[in-house]
């Protein structure tokens, strides 16, 4: 993996999300698998507990090349989007890929894995969602830490979603989100593999 000094460093990760090649390959891998991943971004956007119409924040963590991000957008015509990642060449192919969105949305590159990441988005969002990224980091800790850091992120009335691996086990993770303060946690569809899981944050 290039580890130079202005690339972001997934230092728990196997994948190399900082090579142009490993990503452009990882994209034509995931592409035709698209459509497999549609009723739980159908039921996530469900989940959003805002009307379509509004015009709500939205945060996606490991957005990668925007495909939850596009699905919410599309689903919310009013809405906004912050696609966080900590790959430039992930950010790169976003862009591309959601030209007909541009305006819509903003990436913003940043180490969910390292203390202070959260102070690079600004502002707070009706909803804090990701898809497959999170279980990258693997260490347990920095999961339930990315967690607490999530909480501040989240208006008031808004919620985090996340689609992502057993990786943890989910009980940890639903047990992290509520001691971080989220209230109604609980997985919302569950696969083999994969859940969408998550949590409001109540007045
Ligand atoms: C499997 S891809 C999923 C991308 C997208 N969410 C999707 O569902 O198509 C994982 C993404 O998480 C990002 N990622 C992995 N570890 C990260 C970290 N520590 N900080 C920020 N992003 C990370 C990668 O760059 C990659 O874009």
């Amino acid at each position: 993996m290039a580890n130079t000094s202005d690339s972001i460093s997934h230092r728990h990760d196997h994948h190399d999300w900082d090579s142009d090649e490993y990503v452009s390959n990882w994209a034509k891998g995931q592409d035709p698998k698209e459509k497999d991943r549609h009723a739980a971004f159908t039921l996530l956007a469900d989940t959003i507990p805002f009307s379509k119409d509004r015009p709500i924040r939205i945060l996606d963590l490991g957005a990668g090349y925007g495909a939850l991000t596009q699905f919410l957008l599309n689903r919310f015509p009013n809405a906004t989007a912050i696609c966080q990642d900590g790959s430039k060449e992930m950010a790169k192919l976003g862009a591309e890929r959601m030209r007909n969105l541009t305006g819509r949305f903003e990436y913003v590159l940043c180490d969910f894995a390292r203390a202070g990441w959260n102070e690079k988005l600004k502002g707070s969002f009706e909803a804090v969602v990701s898809s497959i990224a999170i279980h990258n980091v693997r260490e347990p800790k920095i999961i339930e830490a990315i967690y607490h850091d999530v909480y501040p992120l989240v208006k008031t009335g808004g919620c985090f979603l996340n689609f992502d691996r057993s990786r943890p086990p989910w009980e940890d993770q639903m047990m992290w989100l509520r001691a971080t303060g989220f209230k109604r946690v609980k997985i919302f569809w569950q696969g083999e593999s994969r859940a969408v899981f998550g949590g409001f944050k109540d007045t």
